[in-house]
């Protein structure tokens, strides 16, 4: 016997250290999977990266380039909207508000014998396009303390288009900046 059993168990140990170095291995390899793994996820933003959506939303978005195609058709229909407040005929009444012919490139608050608020009065300048176009967003933010009771057009083309409709009833309408 002797011999062989030394034999036998050498071989056992060899065999249980083949195991446990193996065994080491694996679980090294893994252990450094899962390292990486929790590196890795700890470089991803969560909730990716921070958009400027709400940010942009309260920026009017300019009209001029939607004037050229803008639906003056369409305009007019919308200006049901303001009619109960405002005529836009040439010679036409003050109403609520004042009469609006030539209103696209007037003086600011000027119209005579109607009685302006004195924020309005107070705004000074001329209609431009961007002037309108900010005023009819958003009114009182854009004159607070105008009389104007009105919140305000959401879409930039429903403004487009009414600007376009208004901006036809003038005695020379203002030229379209850029065409
Ligand atoms: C509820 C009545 C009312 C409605 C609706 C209304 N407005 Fe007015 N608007 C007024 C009044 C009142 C003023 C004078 C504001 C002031 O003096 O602060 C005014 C002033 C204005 C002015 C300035 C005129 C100037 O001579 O400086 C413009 C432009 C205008 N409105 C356009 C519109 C348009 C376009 C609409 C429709 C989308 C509209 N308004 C809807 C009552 C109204």
């Amino acid at each position: 016997m002797g011999g062989e059993f030394y034999k036998v168990w050498g071989a056992a140990l060899i065999a249980l250290t083949v195991a446990l170095a193996i065994g080491i291995g694996i679980n090294e390899v893994t252990h450094s999977e899962h390292l990486e793994e929790n590196a890795y996820k700890v470089n991803v933003p969560e909730g990716g990266a921070p958009t400027a959506a709400v940010a942009e939303k309260k920026v009017i978005e300019p009209i001029t380039p939607l004037l050229a195609s803008a639906d003056v058709a369409a305009g007019e229909k919308a200006f049901k909207r303001c009619a109960t407040c405002h005529s836009f005929e040439k010679g036409g009444p003050n109403k609520v508000g004042p009469n609006l012919y030539n209103v696209v490139g007037n003086q600011v608050g000027t119209v005579p014998g109607f009685a302006y608020s004195n924020a309005l009065k107070a705004k000074g300048g001329q209609w431009g396009y961007d002037q309108l176009n900010a005023f009819l967003a958003k009114p009182k933010e854009w004159v607070p303390g105008t009389k104007m009771n009105f919140a305000g057009i959401k879409k930039s083309q429903d403004r487009a288009n009414l600007i376009a409709f208004l901006r036809q009833h003038a005695d020379t309408p203002l030229p379209i900046p850029g065409q």
